[in-house]
């Protein structure tokens, strides 16, 4: 028995002492309940009462001595798998980091949000209505009844007689007319349809912004100094505006709003035609038929009403010459904003 205790011990040590032993395996095999250590001690009942606690001595310094060599054999094991891990995962600070592309919002876009902010720092709020739109709300409940011909200039896509693309904005005012009572002070930004060729300066598609704001008291003076305040906010502190008179069916009186060309500031270049003034928007006092046609009383409020072209506005600020390069996703061009 002695010198099979000692086997075990010597065969146990040689496995372990092999690098790519599996220290688990070794212990069941030895150590475990059906181990060859196990099978060993059973067979204690067969010695002499006096060789007994010797063999019984000798077989726990066996185990203890195994026990002790797996458990310094898993302590290296563990630190060589840390530092293996730590190397690993070493991260090089000095290396270059690779690039992170980011992706941003379409010129359009962030002109759109730009004239947002803008008119939101003056109280406004964003409605919005469906590009889908009601023959009356795009026409009629502007003072545009049918055979206007003002029709013509605004043609658009139909989907039935009274339902189609909806050619401005402006509906959006009916719509929130209709449903609330003044005081009223909301813009409405969209797409709008026409139908145009495409061709450097037109698109069947494209934006605009409406502004609404009918209240007691309301003048055009007050629609002059709230476009002023966005000029200036928009296209820098010196722009001036000016007012042409023009002709909307749903304004009455009705203009047609310049800035100062922020390129040259009014002497006349290549942006502004040698104009000195950029047209950006139509603009006028709410017509009394309209108000009155959306359940608003034209004798106790008044209200202006502007709408403006958000692809001209981003032509202008960023000195893009063709329309078209904003709808083609090229990204090298779409890059530079
Ligand atoms: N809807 C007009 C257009 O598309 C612009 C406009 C809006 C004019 C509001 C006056 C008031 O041309």
């Amino acid at each position: 028995m002695k010198s099979k205790l000692n086997q075990i011990r010597e065969e146990a040590f040689s496995l372990l002492n092999d690098e790519s032993c599996n220290i688990e395996e070794v212990r069941i095999k030895y150590l475990g309940k059906k181990g060859e250590l196990t099978s060993v001690l059973r067979m204690m009942g067969q010695l002499s009462p006096e060789e007994r606690p010797v063999m019984g001595q000798l077989a726990n310094e066996v185990r203890a001595q195994i026990e002790e060599k797996i458990a310094s054999l898993s302590e290296i094991k563990k630190a060589k798998e840390l530092e293996k891990a730590l190397n690993d995962e070493k991260i090089d600070v000095t290396a270059y980091g690779r690039e992170q592309k980011l992706g941003k919002l379409h010129p359009l876009t962030q002109v759109q949000r730009k004239m947002e902010d803008i008119f939101i720092g003056m109280g406004f709020s964003i409605a919005e209505g469906p590009e889908v739109e009601y023959d009356y709300y795009n026409f009629q409940a502007l003072n545009i009844p049918e055979n206007h011909p003002a029709r013509d200039t605004q043609d658009t896509f139909y989907i039935t007689d009274n339902i189609l693309l909806r050619s401005q904005t402006s509906p959006v005012q009916a719509r929130v007319m209709e449903k609330t009572q003044p005081p009223i002070r909301i813009i409405s930004p969209g797409r709008v349809y026409r139908s145009d060729e495409v061709d450097g300066s037109h698109s069947p598609l494209f934006h605009q912004l409406e502004g609404l704001v009918v209240d007691k008291g309301i003048t055009m003076g007050n629609l002059r100094g709230m476009l002023e305040t966005f000029a200036k906010t928009m296209f820098g502190e010196k722009t001036r505006i000016r007012f042409r008179p023009h002709h909307f069916p749903f304004t009455e009186p009705s203009a047609e709003v310049d800035v100062s060309c922020f390129v040259c500031g009014g002497k006349g270049c290549r942006l502004c035609k040698g104009e000195g003034w950029i047209e950006i928007l139509g603009a006028g006092m709410v017509h009394p038929n309209v108000l009155r046609t959306c359940g608003i009383d034209p004798e106790v409020y008044s209200g202006f009403a502007f709408g403006m072209g958000i692809e001209r506005i981003t032509m202008c600020q960023y000195g893009i010459d063709d329309m078209r390069l904003l709808y083609e996703n090229n990204i090298k061009f779409l890059k530079q904003f």
